[in-house]
């Protein structure tokens, strides 16, 4: 397994090193698993002085998966947009054509508490987001600023999808339901934007392909609504770049905190860059107060997705459940008078486990 790893700025030195630690743990033999490390983001621009350089480009083409912590900061505000750390990120899911971005919002038991809805609410919530990661408003050109016939500024962007990368991701979405419950919501704008206009009737298209899914359709407003109101009534969710950007925030919270979800990344070919979904954090950077287990779990899901290795997934799952059900919590998901432990105590505690 050749794994890459970016940790990136911000909080993503500290939970990516907890992370290797677990990877070291799992692997059964020496030279199984071969890490190789590069920047990425604000790290890279300090380094090489571009967001995404040469350098990491061959790195991660050479890579099976890639694990990166986070990316951005304060540091970099001010910088121009073309040199800033989220291009890098948005530049590598562009270069290596991740275009399947899977979001999990699963809340474990033992942090019901810790949800901003009520206990019951979301009490055995499981939902897969599946949002669309290389097109959509993100890299629709033309895009940029100008002067207009008034003489004022104007700033513009341009929402866009082809036929091909509905049908791709809509496809991810069907493949997801089939293994899970066969319930599937299409997430879009179709009363206002043309180009859910298109998203919906592919979708619809790709349905019938998909008899035992139950495929349903939903307003982007309506889901956000939704998501909050009832978000049982989920199981996967597929949707554009932007809508999924938001929904996948929003659906963070059910879970407890945000510092809990994975991500992937995904190619045709399941290569994959994996993630929590949280940011850099810079307010807490460097204090050891960091939640690993995102990054954690996206290992889990790295070795489930690009390896097919469903036993070490399950294992290094088991004992994220094991530590919480442990008690051991970490400060954003503590609960008021709860101690706390800190990301290296928290890596202790899985490494342990496992
Ligand atoms: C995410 C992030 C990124 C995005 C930013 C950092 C560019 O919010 O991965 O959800 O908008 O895709
Ligand atoms: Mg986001």
């Amino acid at each position: 397994m050749k794994i890459l790893i970016l940790p990136g700025d911000g909080i993503g030195s500290e939970i990516v090193s907890q992370a290797v630690r677990v990877l070291e743990k799992i692997q059964s033999s020496p030279g199984e698993i071969a890490l190789s490390f590069g920047v990425l983001g604000g790290a890279a621009y300090d380094k090489h002085g571009h967001p995404y350089p040469p350098e990491t480009q061959q790195q991660a083409r050479e890579a099976d998966a890639i694990l990166l912590g986070c990316v951005g900061g304060p540091k970099y505000d001010t910088l121009p947009r073309a040199v800033r750390p989220e291009q890098g990120l948005l530049a590598i899911r562009k270069d290596l054509s991740l275009f399947a971005n899977l979001r999990p919002a699963i809340l474990y038991p033992e942090l019901a508490a810790s949800s901003s809805l009520k206990p019951e609410v979301v009490a055995g919530l499981d939902i897969m987001i599946i949002r669309e990661l290389t097109g959509d408003i993100y890299f629709g050109q033309p895009r940029g600023r100008r002067t207009n016939a008034a003489g004022e500024d104007e700033g513009f962007d341009t929402m866009h999808y082809a036929r091909s990368e509905v049908e791709r991701i809509a496809r991810v979405g069907f493949e997801t339901a089939m293994k899970r419950n066969k319930k599937l919501c299409s997430v879009d704008k179709a009363n206002v934007l043309d180009t859910s206009i298109l998203w919906r009737e592919v979708v619809t298209e790709m349905g019938k392909l998909y008899p035992e899914v139950q495929l349903s359709h939903m307003y982007v407003d309506n889901a956000a609504m939704q998501l909050v109101r009832a978000p049982k009534q989920f199981d996967v969710i597929v949707t554009g770049n932007i809508f999924g950007d938001i929904l996948s925030d929003e659906a963070s919270m059910l879970a407890g905190s945000i510092g809990m979800l994975p991500s992937a990344s995904l190619d045709a070919n399941k290569k994959g860059l994996y993630e929590p979904i949280h940011g850099s954090a810079p307010d807490i950077a460097g204090q050891n107060k960091a939640n690993p287990i995102a990054t954690i779990l996206s290992l889990a899901m790295m070795m489930r997705y690009t390896f097919n290795r469903n036993d070490l997934a399950d294992r290094i799952e088991g004992a994220v459940r094991k530590v919480l059900a442990s008690g051991k919590r970490t400060g954003d998901i503590a609960q008021f008078g709860e101690p706390i432990i800190g990301t290296i105590e928290m890596g202790d505690a899985i490494v342990g486990a496992l």
